[in-house]
């Protein structure tokens, strides 16, 4: 029997009568992999990496063994991603280890496509045909780096209530991947045609085991439409004055676009850039920011071209797996860091969802301190947490948040526990749609550029900027960590060098390495940055990244806060010059590291 065959009388035999097709297990010894230690968000490494025998194998298994017995027997589990290179392979060999394991059910979106926040929705959301709910999902996804047999592959567990797996199980995760010596897998399993919507079903030794391929846009546009007021959105989307564009870069925010932002809320079906999933993201790095978007960018009067087409009041853009995204306005860029604060200060009005009050805001520790001024106006409780969005989802579980962003382009809610790329566009529309509700027919429209600046005047601005110095040599870039550390020792050294450097900066008054301990189950995280805090507010942290795959890439977040009315309509990159200066200096980047300019700045 051909695979798709094997599937297509299952399916006819599961919709009249028992399940007929057999499995066996089997179980293959097989060695430890070195390096398998997930990252901030899971497993990546290059395709070529995943493709050798046994390499995926070796870390699912080890991931079933650390999960409590009832997470995998019998339990049912979610298998998707981004749709990248090697996603559909991985889909049928993971089905086929939840099937030898003792999975009852495995859901997978159609053509293995399923965003990362939608994940998290069906976990916490969807009940199958029988009444079941998942208890966890193999999400597979390098998230903003790039596709294709050359290039990343991912994977990473999130756990029943729709976040990341905690460090607890993580660490767990990779201590099994360096002992493990067998793996088990229905080999006789028939593959599964993930194109095609519907369950088939099996039957192994421990009974039953369904696979059930779906649309996750239904579940998803369901929660959307359950949080913010879509006839709101839509009267401004199709709103004459108002032009629109969605960019996602070929990532999976594709399969959700057409359908939210075209047939849903009516935009013109040419709002939509790049988004047709597909495996290699087109070729480009599926990077939502003012590097990587570049036909975005062009598109909003932001880049090089001199086209005196008029640019759309409002672009965004998605990356690989549709958690993060970049806000725009016409020849305006919303730095991350602000588009959280804005819309916390806005959503009680603009959003039916959070109407009744917010718990409580969070950012991420390099993230500006734009969010900080404004939970204090408003009166919010407030927590700053280690990179990595599990840390808020912890506070989410403990309902003391409702609204969290980090400068990484992410964004998000209560509603689930990723971030959410769609959710922050929809978020934004609807602080437009408040904005310009009674306004809709009259001269002009309030632009994404008044809010901010209006939210700059109410606020004060926070002047805020990353270098990334992607790919460098690891053992250079923890030398010149270490060596920022060992600074921290005496900091009237530190104000002597800086002053040598420029005299028109502050003083350094603090400096150290964050350390967070999580008000909800007391672990600590330590070395999560290092911080030099200037006598004005401004902030210089040095952080390694935690997601990429070869190499080390060096993030430098540079800040500035700044009050006076009079000075807030600077270009950001002159604002922060001279602290830039200083901590490419202070950290001797260039010595270090050979490099004399940044991969990217955002
Ligand atoms: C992922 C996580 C984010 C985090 C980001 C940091 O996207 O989901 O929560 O902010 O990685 O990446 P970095 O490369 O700076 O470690
Ligand atoms: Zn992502």
């Amino acid at each position: 029997l051909t695979p798709l065959l094997a599937s297509c009388i299952d399916r006819r035999q599961h919709v009249g009568g028992p399940a007929m097709v057999l499995f066996t297990v089997t179980k293959k010894s097989t060695t430890p992999f070195e390096g398998q230690k997930p990252g901030t968000s899971g497993l990546r490494k290059k395709v070529t990496v995943f493709q050798q025998p046994n390499y995926l194998q070796n870390f699912v298994q080890a991931t079933f063994n650390a999960l409590p017995a009832d997470q995998v027997k019998g339990a049912t589990i979610v298998v998707s991603g981004d749709g990248r290179y090697f996603s559909k392979d991985a889909v049928q060999i993971i089905t086929k280890m939840a099937a030898a394991n003792g999975v009852r059910r495995v859901w997978v979106g159609q053509n293995s496509l399923m965003s990362t926040p939608a994940v998290s929705c069906v976990i916490r959301e969807r009940i199958g045909a029988d009444g079941s709910k998942a208890t966890g999902a193999f999400i597979l996804t390098a998230s903003h780096n790039p596709g294709g047999p050359t290039e990343d592959f991912g994977i990473k567990y999130n756990m029943g209530n729709g976040g990341p797996a905690p460090e607890s199980v993580t660490d767990k995760i990779f201590s099994n991947t360096t002992t493990i010596n067998e793996y088990l897998i229905a080999e006789d399993l028939p593959d599964v045609d993930i194109s095609v919507v519907g369950v088939t079903s099996f039957s192994g030794p421990e009974g039953p085991f369904d696979v059930d391929v779906f649309d996750s846009s239904v579940d998803y546009i369901k929660l959307m439409k359950s949080i913010f007021d879509f006839e709101a959105i839509k009267k401004l989307l199709t709103s004459p004055k108002f032009t629109f564009c969605y960019d996602a870069l070929h990532g999976v925010a594709g399969a959700y676009a057409n359908r939210i932002f075209v047939e849903e809320l009516g935009a013109d079906e040419s709002s939509l850039l790049n988004c047709v999933p597909k495996e290699d993201f087109g070729g480009g790095h599926p990077d939502p920011n003012l590097t990587y978007a570049k036909e975005l960018v062009e598109r909003m009067g932001l880049g090089k071209s001199t086209s005196n087409v008029e640019p759309p009041e409002f672009g965004a853009a998605a990356d690989g797996d549709a958690d993060r995204n970049m806000i725009l306005g016409k020849r305006f860029f919303v730095t991350p860091s602000d588009s959280v604060a804005i819309i916390a200060a806005n959503a009680v009005q603009s959003i039916p969802y959070f109407s009744s009050g917010l718990k409580g805001v969070a950012r991420s520790m390099p993230t500006s301190a734009a969010l900080d001024v404004v939970a204090k106006n408003l009166n919010l409780k407030f927590f700053e947490v280690p990179t990595g969005w599990k840390f808020f989802g912890n506070l989410m579980d403990a309902g003391m948040c409702s609204i969290c962003g980090e400068e990484s382009f992410g964004t998000g809610s209560d509603h689930i526990r990723e971030k959410d790329g769609i959710w922050a566009v929809l978020a934004w529309l609807s602080i437009l749609a408040f904005k310009n509700k009674d306004n809709l027919g009259g001269d002009k429209l309030v632009s994404v550029e008044d809010i901010v600046r209006q939210h700059w005047a109410t606020y004060g601005r926070h002047y805020y900027t990353r270098y990334d110095y992607e790919n460098v040599d690891a053992g250079a870039a923890k030398e010149l960590m270490s060596n920022l550390v060992s600074m921290q020792s005496s900091l009237s050294d530190v104000n002597k060098l800086i002053k040598e450097i420029r005299s028109d900066v502050s003083d350094v008054v603090a400096a150290d390495e964050f350390e967070y301990k999580d008000p909800v189950d007391g672990s600590v995280s330590k070395h999560q940055g290092i911080r030099y805090l200037f006598g004005d507010g401004s902030r210089l942290v040095f952080r390694l990244s935690g997601t990429g795959s070869v190499g080390a890439t060096i993030r430098v977040y540079i800040e500035q806060y700044e009050k006076d009315p009079s000075k807030i309509g600077r270009e950001s990159q002159d604002a922060l010059a001279p602290l830039v200066d200083v901590a490419l200096k202070l950290s001797k980047m260039q010595e270090y590291t050979g490099r004399s300019a940044p991969t990217v700045i955002t």
